[in-house]
């Protein structure tokens, strides 16, 4: 942990676990440490980071103002898989926000990572892959990217797999770029207020409000699809994933290449990326996923984070 805290204080980056997923490290008041992230992740310039608090009076330090219900938020999330975006304070370097005048905070879930915060400060932490790759939830996975000898902070697997949720309360009606495990409904009873994703097609303009919206992620090497509400004859060269709490007519039996959830959305979220990397390297050509009915509403709360995961590697939205 020491070692970890004085790589960060030289400028240095280390990745760190979160509960949500690994994020690579360094000194978020540091523009020359932070320019190392961007370069190591391959990651586009215009694409801003977040900065991770070890706690709530630390975002003082980066944002101009912590609205009402900012305060309620952390108050409630912090620490969690909740980021939100406040109107930046001059000092935040402008390489961090991708000289954007709003800058992304969050209080990550794992204790380790909040005692190397403690120790070193504020980090930004881009999820711990390369760029495109899928976001790593094990030390392992980051080692894949970025090689045997890169400094990790191992904290074991990630219990939740997928990216925090990220909102901006500057907009009427409140609005979510990226749907995580905190999801809109839970929110809106929260705050007695609407909350809205994003519309998908929002996402292709050529300034999206959320730069990392533009840009193709979590993509495994294997092409990936939803299947036909009847299967398709088994491929050897396919991996096939169902979830869905009953099964339907004509869901194969369990088998090497059959997984099947069967409910359980937090495991599915939780293995989802690790299950993209281990296709590749079984070297599944094809990966089928059985799609979600089209409402989420009164569907499970990781719905709308693994419709939007799944449909990104895909290469929609
Ligand atoms: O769960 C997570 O959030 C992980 C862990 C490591 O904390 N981190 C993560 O970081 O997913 P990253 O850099 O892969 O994704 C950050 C997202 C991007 O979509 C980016 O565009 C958006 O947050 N973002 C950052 N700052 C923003 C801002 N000022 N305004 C709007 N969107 C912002
Ligand atoms: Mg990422």
């Amino acid at each position: 942990m020491e070692e970890l805290a004085s790589i960060i204080k030289r400028g240095g980056v280390v990745a760190f676990p979160t509960e949500t997923v690994y994020g690579l490290g360094a000194d978020a008041w540091n523009p020359d440490a932070v320019a190392s992230v961007f370069i190591l992740k391959g990651r586009p310039s215009d694409n801003p980071l977040i900065v991770h608090l070890a706690d709530a009076a630390q975002a003082e330090d980066f944002a101009a103002e912590i609205p009402p219900d900012a305060e309620i938020l952390m108050n409630h999330f912090w620490p969690g898989p909740l980021t939100l975006i406040f109107k930046k304070k001059p000092e935040v370097p402008d390489i961090v926000t991708a000289g954007l005048p709003s800058v992304a905070l969050r209080i990550p879930r794992h204790t380790l990572t909040l005692s190397l915060i403690r120790t070193a400060g504020p980090l930004v932490g881009p999820s711990a892959n390369k760029s495109g790759k899928p976001s790593p939830t094990t030390a392992a996975h980051v080692r894949e990217d970025f090689g045997p000898g890169f400094p990790v902070l191992d904290g074991g697997a990630c219990g939740i797999g997928l990216e925090s949720t990220v909102l901006d309360i500057s907009k009427t009606p409140y609005i979510i770029y990226r749907p995580g495990a905190v999801n809109a409904a839970e929110l809106e009873k929260l705050l007695g207020k609407p909350v809205r994703y994003l519309k998908p097609g929002n996402q292709k303009e050529e300034t999206p409000p959320s730069p990392g919206l533009k840009y193709t992620h979590y993509k495994p090497e294997a092409e990936v699809f939803w299947l036909r509400n009847s299967p398709e004859n088994l491929r050897d060269d396919t991996l096939y994933v169902f979830h869905a709490l009953k099964d339907k007519a004509g869901v194969p039996a369990a088998a090497e290449n059959v997984i099947n959830y069967r409910g359980n959305y937090s495991a599915m979220a939780r293995e989802l990326y690790d299950r993209f990397r281990q296709a590749d390297k079984a070297g599944y050509r094809r990966i089928g996923i059985q799609p979600f009915p089209n409402s989420a509403s009164g569907g499970d709360a990781l719905m709308p984070a693994l419709i939007n995961r799944i449909g990104k590697a895909i290469g929609y939205d």
